[in-house]
């Protein structure tokens, strides 16, 4: 196949010059109502933003130019078969954890997952073991799947349905995943692997290795996260005798909009494209381009590059910043954002940077402007903070079918202690629920609570977390 073709933005772009006049949705008609007209933001891009009409294919039954464009991102990522998600890395996860399991299935979870892997074994009812990470003692933070107790957990439980890995983690860092999926494999167990952050890995053997070509069965990519995707643009991709294909497509069409977004999609397109060239042409540039601004950060004395002591794979476009000023990770953050530098998450040490797929320009600027928010900042002792992470493997006593048909209230933070919770409690960025629905609440996760929520840390369902609240089972 030609990596050069990009056919379904091509598709889009053919059908936007023919002489069209459009009796059909979307409202907008092809962005000449006139709510839309003036409005400049959107006029070109409303221009593609069309639905299943000739000769421009239906992602829920792909037969043209869809087809072509997710067979190219297959031949890329050297997968069986890719699809495309307009829903996220999210909709992903939900369509591959349903596609293995059902009430009552036992499945090993990594601990560190993203709240959508949990929706997922909530909505089939499963009944999780979940798997320990790896703590960085420097970094203070879960870098990767303990393997050790991953291959004790499948001698353990050799019936399990899957096991169910997210690898990189936010920060970039990076386990190499064949032993351990070739363990699983030889038990018939299939592995499923949450790589949203890792869409540009197989570009380049400067990234870290990519879980397809580790054997995984099953692989999300959230494009739009590292290649150039507009948001919600993600990738499905499938190397499997152990997963029906089937199944799969069939949760995809149930779980994704039935007018998917011709924008996203073409998106999805470019961004392989994109992809295809950079992995033709070397990225020597880019990584010339990603150390230089590392080294100007370095020298700023107020800031340090956090690299874990653990023995993990770094993803180059991602840098954590701590500071040596005493300042939490979300007061640096907010500094940065006073001189317009807006980052993609703070925690209550770190800054994490995602630095661009091409060459910065003008990096010098932003450089500058971060030194001089900085100069008048001195250099004081560090903020102490520890993470509370489970070491071992457990089980979960119920599945989630059994705890959905109990009765819920909400209760303090102190009366929550060894009661189960029936909610997540998901600091957010990154995603990762602290405490989880189906989970006994210790002590030490209030206090891990109370303390995330002095250092600044932000959490969906905020209300309730700020009046100390916390939902339970009765
Ligand atoms: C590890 C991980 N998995 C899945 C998701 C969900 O991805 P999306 O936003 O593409 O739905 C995220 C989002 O941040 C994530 O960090």
């Amino acid at each position: 196949m030609n990596q050069d073709k990009i056919p379904l933005f091509e598709a889009l772009t053919n059908h936007d010059r023919t002489n069209i006049r459009s009796y059909h949705v979307p409202g907008h008609k092809h962005g000449t109502a006139d709510a839309m007209q003036e409005n400049t933001y959107f006029q070109n891009i409303l221009r593609i933003d069309v639905t299943e009409l000739a000769g421009l294919d239906d992602l829920n039954d792909a037969t043209t130019c869809i087809k072509e464009a997710q067979m190219l991102t297959a031949q890329l990522y050297n997968a069986e078969q890719s699809f495309f998600l307009v829903n996220g890395s999210t909709v992903g996860n939900l369509a591959m954890i349903l596609s293995v399991c059902g009430e009552n299935d036992t499945v090993l979870v990594q601990r560190n997952c993203h709240k959508s892997i949990i929706n997922g074994l909530k909505l089939a009812g499963a009944k999780p073991v979940f798997l320990p990470t790896i703590i960085d003692e420097q970094l203070v933070l879960s870098v990767g799947i303990d393997r050790e107790k991953a291959y004790k957990a499948i001698e353990k439980y050799p019936n399990c349905k899957a096991l169910i890995l997210s690898n990189p983690n936010y920060y970039g860092h990076s386990v190499a995943l064949g032993s351990l999926i070739k363990k699983a494999h030889e038990y018939g167990i299939p592995v499923l692997v949450d790589e949203a952050h890792g869409a540009h890995f197989s570009i380049s053997e400067s990234f870290p290795s990519s879980a397809i070509e580790e054997g995984a069965d099953v692989v999300v990519h959230s494009a739009h996260k590292t290649l150039p995707a507009m948001t919600m643009g993600s990738y499905l991709h499938i190397n499997s005798k152990l997963v029906d294909q089937n199944r799969i497509t069939t949760y995809l069409s149930m779980l994704q909009s039935s007018s998917p977004s011709y924008p996203i999609m073409a998106s999805l397109d470019i961004a392989r494209h994109y992809a295809a060239t950079l992995k033709k042409q070397g990225i020597e540039s880019l990584l010339v381009s990603t150390n230089e601004w590392k080294q100007e950060i370095e020298k700023i004395e107020q800031l340090y590059i956090a690299l874990p002591t653990a023995c993990v794979q770094n993803d180059p476009l991602k840098v954590t910043i701590g500071n040596k000023c005493g300042l939490s990770g979300f007061e640096l953050q907010s500094l940065f954002e006073s001189v317009g530098i807006f980052t993609e998450l703070a925690d209550p040490l770190h800054v994490l940077f995602i630095l661009p797929l091409h060459v910065e320009i003008n990096k010098q600027t932003i450089i500058d402007k971060i030194r001089e928010v900085l100069q008048h900042y001195p250099i004081q002792k560090e903020k102490e903070y520890s993470v509370i992470a489970e070491q071992e493997v457990f089980a979960f006593p119920y599945s989630y079918r059994e705890l959905g048909t109990r009765k819920r209230e909400f209760v303090s933070f102190a009366q929550a202690i060894n009661r189960i919770a029936s909610q997540m409690v998901i600091p957010y960025p990154p995603g990762i629920p602290l405490i989880l629905d189906g989970e006994i609440i210790t002590t030490k996760k209030i206090e891990q609570l109370q303390w995330l929520i002095e250092s600044g840390t932000r959490f969906q369902q905020e209300q309730y977390i700020k009046d100390k609240l916390i939902e339970v089972y009765k």
